[in-house]
C-alpha cells in the first residue's frame, strides 16, 4: 500500500505527539471478527509514520484472532481535548521485531510488568491472589533488565483512508480526507 503522502504527514506531525514522548495517545481500534461483527478497544498508539499506525497487544488477545481472521481495522484519536479528531481505516500486518522490541522498552515500568503477570490464568483467580502474582513477579525480577514476553505482539495498520476532522468556532467543523486509489491518494474537502 502507498505511503502517506506530504500533506498528511505534515498534518499528523502538527496534531500528534512524537514517537519517542512517553506520554502515547489513547485511541479506539475497531476489527471486525470471523462472522462481519464489529468489536472495539482502547489501546496505546505506540508510533506513527509514513507506513501507518502502531499499536501492542497481547498474542493471545480477541483482537489479534481477530485480525489474523480478517486484518481490516480502524482507528479514531480523540485529540486537542476533542477539537480533533483522526479516523483511520486500513489494513493490519505484524509489525517487525525491531519494532516490537523498541515498544517494549518505551512503555512504562507498569505496563512491562502487565505485559507478564496479564495472563488468563492470573485473570481467573480472586484478586487477593491476582495481588500476591503481581508482587511475586515484582519481587523475582528486575523489570528494567526483561526484555518482553513472547505474548508481546505489534500491529502495524496501513491505511488506506484518513480523515482529519477539526471543529471551529466561527464555521461549521470541517474534514480533509485522503483515500488511497489504486496507487495513489485523492483529497477531499467534507463537512464536518
Ligand atoms: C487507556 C487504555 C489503554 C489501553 N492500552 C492498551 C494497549 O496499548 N494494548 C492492549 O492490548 N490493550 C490496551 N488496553 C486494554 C484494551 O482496551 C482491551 O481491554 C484489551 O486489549 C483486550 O481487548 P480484546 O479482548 O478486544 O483483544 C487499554 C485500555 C485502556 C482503557
Amino acid at each position: 500500500m502507498a505511503a502517506l503522502p506530504d500533506e498528511a504527514l505534515e498534518l499528523l506531525e502538527s496534531w500528534l505527539p512524537d514517537n519517542d514522548e512517553p506520554a502515547r495517545p489513547r485511541m479506539q481500534l475497531a476489527t471486525v471478527d470471523s462472522e462481519g461483527r464489529p468489536d472495539l478497544r482502547t489501546v496505546l498508539l505506540s508510533e506513527w509514520g509514513r507506513d501507518g499506525f502502531l499499536f501492542h497487544t497481547d498474542a493471545t488477545s480477541r483482537k489479534v484472532r481477530e485480525l489474523a481472521a480478517n486484518p481490516a481495522a480502524a482507528l479514531v484519536l480523540l485529540l486537542a481535548g476533542g477539537e480533533r479528531q483522526l479516523v483511520v481505516r486500513g489494513s493490519a500486518e505484524r509489525a517487525g521485531a525491531r519494532e516490537e522490541a523498541r515498544a517494549y522498552a518505551r512503555r512504562s515500568p507498569y505496563v512491562r510488568r502487565h505485559a507478564w503477570v496479564n495472563t488468563p490464568e492470573v485473570a481467573r483467580l480472586p484478586r487477593a491472589e491476582r495481588v500476591a502474582a503481581w508482587s511475586l513477579f515484582g519481587a523475582e525480577h528486575d523489570i528494567d533488565k526483561l526484555e518482553a514476553p513472547a505474548t508481546w505482539v505489534g500491529f502495524l495498520i496501513r491505511p488506506d483512508r484518513v480523515t482529519f476532522w477539526e471543529t471551529d468556532p466561527h464555521a461549521p467543523s470541517h474534514r480533509l480526507e485522503f483515500t488511497l486509489e489504486g496507487a495513489s491518494w485523492s483529497r477531499a474537502h467534507l463537512p464536518g
